[in-house]
């Protein structure tokens, strides 16, 4: 096959950032995707309705004219989030889910929970108005391994929210894990999966050997070679449960090559063309599009993009290293191996 035609995908875990950052990276998730749900950890972060309708404003601000790009705004879990809030910002159309961080797990996270109890009734509210769930599934836990902090979370924190709040819609987002993939797989039509483009390439191998790679580093941390076979089967399998959720998550460079670096990974400029490498060598190619434009939408209850876009192998694609933004330069995730397909 040299040629594909698939919906146009879209991406259920984006970063776009705000002001100058925002102007410099939104372009490139608007070339290739129809809908992103925009994370909302931004300092301080979208915590209220008004915020999240004046931060989609902003998106749309930044937008290139006339692109085919629709934010799907979300609102960060705290332990004072106003259930009534979160349900009528949902039925108004302003939010399509919410975020939950634990305190501490993450970039600008410490404004998200620690006590599960204390989000109970926003969750049992969710439950009951149809709005999905957002998770971050990692335990914070100064004893826990960071390699195991996924797994951990899913026993810990997940399974016991899941079965106190049964109806609850949850997305375990950039799962990591063969664990997370199991968990996800056995969680019924309530549960769904997202999975980057890095970790289906990378491995914690990439961030350690030869010397520390920062552009390399995320989190949830890459893990074994082992959990990136099981994620790899898992979103080439066209299983409804798992769908694109790049993670893709801009820092300038002085940022990232730092003594403590940033975490994330910048992927929006080429997911597409990885994703069709990473497919076609699995021998899937026919499930890019479930995994990448019709899965997704089909948990949070949209219809796929009406769109199209068209996938053409060639000789290895030239993308920019780096993104230029006001803020600084971003640089754009290397695959480690050279790419094939372009979006025409
Ligand atoms: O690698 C990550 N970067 N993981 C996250 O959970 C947050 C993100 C960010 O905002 O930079
Ligand atoms: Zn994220």
């Amino acid at each position: 096959m040299t040629q594909l035609t698939i919906r146009r995908p879209d991406d259920w875990h984006l970063h776009l950032r705000d002001g100058a950052m925002l102007a410099g990276i939104a372009p490139e998730s608007a070339r290739h995707f129809g809908r992103a749900i925009i994370m909302p950890n931004l300092v301080p972060p979208v915590v209220t309705s008004e915020q999240a309708a004046a931060y989609r404003a902003r998106i749309h601000d930044a937008l290139p004219l006339g692109a085919d790009f629709t934010p799907l705004m979300t609102l960060y879990l705290t332990e004072q989030t106003d259930a009534a809030d979160v349900v009528q910002a949902h039925k108004d159309g302003i939010i399509s889910a919410v975020k939950l961080y634990p305190a501490g797990a993450t970039t600008n996270s410490a404004s998200g929970v620690t006590d599960f109890d204390k989000v109970r009734g926003v969750l049992d509210a969710m439950a009951e108005a149809g709005v999905p769930l957002c998770v971050h599934g990692e335990v914070v836990d100064p004893d826990i391994d960071i390699f195991d902090r996924e797994a951990v979370f899913i026993d810990r924190v997940l399974d016991p929210i899941r079965k106190a709040t049964p109806g609850l819609r949850v997305i375990m987002e950039h799962i990591t894990t063969k664990q997370g993939v199991d968990y996800a797989r056995s969680g019924g039509e309530t549960l769904g999966a997202t999975i980057t483009t890095h970790h289906l390439v990378i491995n914690r191998n990439a961030i350690l050997v030869g010397g520390i790679k920062p552009h390399y580093y995320c989190l949830p941390v890459a893990k074994r070679e082992e959990h990136r076979l099981a994620l790899r089967e898992a979103a080439t399998s066209g299983d409804a449960t798992f769908f694109l959720g790049t993670d893709s998550a801009p820092h300038i460079d002085p940022l990232k090559e730092n003594g403590c670096g940033c975490a994330g990974c910048f992927t929006a400029t080429n997911t597409m063309s990885i994703l069709a490498e990473v497919f076609e060598q699995d021998e899937a190619l026919e499930n890019l599009e479930a995994f990448a434009s019709l899965n997704g939408p089909a948990f949070y209850g949209l219809e796929p993009n009406g769109t199209t876009i068209t996938l053409t192998k060639g000789d290895p694609v030239a993308y920019p290293t780096k993104i230029e933004t006001g803020d600084g330069p971003v640089t754009v995730f290397d695959p480690m191996m050279p790419l094939h397909w372009r979006v025409s």
